[in-house]
């Protein structure tokens, strides 16, 4: 069923920024309820607005503007940086301009602040104020003022205790829900068939804060959904109220599905979600609380990143890793290119990489030069 339901670019429900519940009132479903995959609320569903929406957890969401919205995302300044920037940061004639990678650690917040107050205002006058913020959220893989607010101490629909989890109940786990990738959900799992989809309702909803796209796909397990956001945070929410159980704080925005596993070394078995961001971070967190096991990157190159879900085997996890490089190949003033993409397998129990290899075999080195004499 999930598998005609879902298409590449909106593999979930999400509601724009929105990550949507919606059961089936059949009581056909567990006492925890489930998550499911349903493409948009149905026709009569009532519209998913904080006066009206059925759990309190929109309200953690600010205000829509009333114009229309400034689009917003991680990955619209990076050609701003190739064009604006690159010249100097990464050109060893500047050799006081941060590396590419340094200014891949700052803060949004850091960056916009030097272009428009600090050393950079030069160059940041150069710019409109879209482009400012864009280039500081893109060079961040954050955006900007996402830090506090994304937290879930802030917010007012907080889950009153934490139990432990449980074994039991409908799950999804990973992109493709299993090693085979077949996205697919059974009746018994799901409780409920394809015949019941024009009648789910909405549940809950849940409004990331500042939140502008949503491209992860949730995990579902023990009676939890698990889903990470461009704002960078991490969430566990109650699948039956969509009450916040815990977030985690990422260095960057999250695309990738949750991978959830059992880590076992010493001591007892711990339930963990493993995920990657868009500065190639890779981590493995309690599924529980949320406190961190470890957390390692997968390519020191800036321009890397992993947006797709982890894979699980055992006491292995393999990462894939991607490159934002080639947005703006063609700017004259950048030395294209030189990320490579590759798979790490990494040790469940401590990230410890065990292996890397990159999807092709030959290493960057450089070529020619280009009409501008950038070394390509
Ligand atoms: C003409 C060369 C040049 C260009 C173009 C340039 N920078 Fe810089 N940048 C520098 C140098 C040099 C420094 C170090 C300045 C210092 O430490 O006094 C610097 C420092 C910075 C810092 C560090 C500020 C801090 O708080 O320490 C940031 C952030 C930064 N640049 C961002 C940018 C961004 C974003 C762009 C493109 C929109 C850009 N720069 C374009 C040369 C450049």
């Amino acid at each position: 069923m999930c598998r005609r339901m879902c298409n590449r670019r909106s593999p979930v429900c999400f509601h724009r920024l929105t990550l949507a519940a919606a059961l089936v009132s059949l009581g056909c479903l567990g006492s925890s309820g489930s998550w499911v995959h349903a493409a948009q609320p149905p026709a009569d569903a009532p519209p998913s607005t904080p006066a009206n929406a059925p759990s309190s957890a929109l309200a953690n969401a600010p205000a829509p503007p009333s114009a229309v919205p400034e689009r917003r995302g991680t990955e619209l300044g990076f050609a701003v940086f190739q064009q604006h920037c690159i010249s100097c940061h990464g050109n060893k004639a500047y050799e006081r301009a941060p590396s590419p990678a340094a200014l891949r650690t700052m803060s949004p917040e850091r960056i916009y602040t030097a272009l428009t107050t600090g050393v950079m205002k030069p160059v940041g006058d150069t710019l409109s104020e879209t482009d400012r913020r864009r280039v500081a959220e893109s060079v961040a893989g954050q955006l900007l003022g996402s830090a506090a607010s994304g937290d879930a101490s802030t917010m007012a629909g907080r889950c009153p205790s934490n139990p432990p989890l449980s074994d039991t109940g409908a799950a999804w786990n990973g992109w493709g829900n299993g090693p085979a990738n077949l996205r697919f959900q059974s009746t018994a799992s799901a409780g409920l068939d394809a015949s019941s989809v024009g009648r789910l309702k909405l549940k809950w909803a849940f409004g990331f804060p500042g939140g502008t796209s949503a491209h992860g796909q949730p995990a579902l397990a023990g009676g939890r959904v698990y889903v990470g956001s461009d704002i960078g945070y991490i969430y566990s929410l109650d699948a039956a109220t969509g009450c916040v159980y815990w977030s985690y704080r990422t260095g960057a925005g999250v695309r990738t599905a949750m991978t959830l596993g059992t880590i076992r070394a010493q001591g007892k078995p711990r339930h963990a979600l493993f995920f990657g961001d868009l500065k190639a971070g890779v981590y493995a967190i309690d599924a529980q609380d949320g406190h961190e096991i470890w957390k390692t990157r997968a390519d020191d190159h800036y321009a890397t990143r992993v947006t797709a879900a982890p894979a699980l085997d055992g006491n292995r996890l393999y990462v894939p890793v991607s490159a934002w490089e080639g947005f703006q190949a063609r700017v004259l003033d950048y030395p294209c290119c030189t990320a490579v993409g590759s798979v790490s397998a990494l040790d469940t129990r401590t990230g410890r990489r065990l292996w890397k290899t990159y999807s092709i075999a030959e290493r960057p080195r450089p070529t020619t030069k280009n009409s501008k004499s950038i070394q390509l």
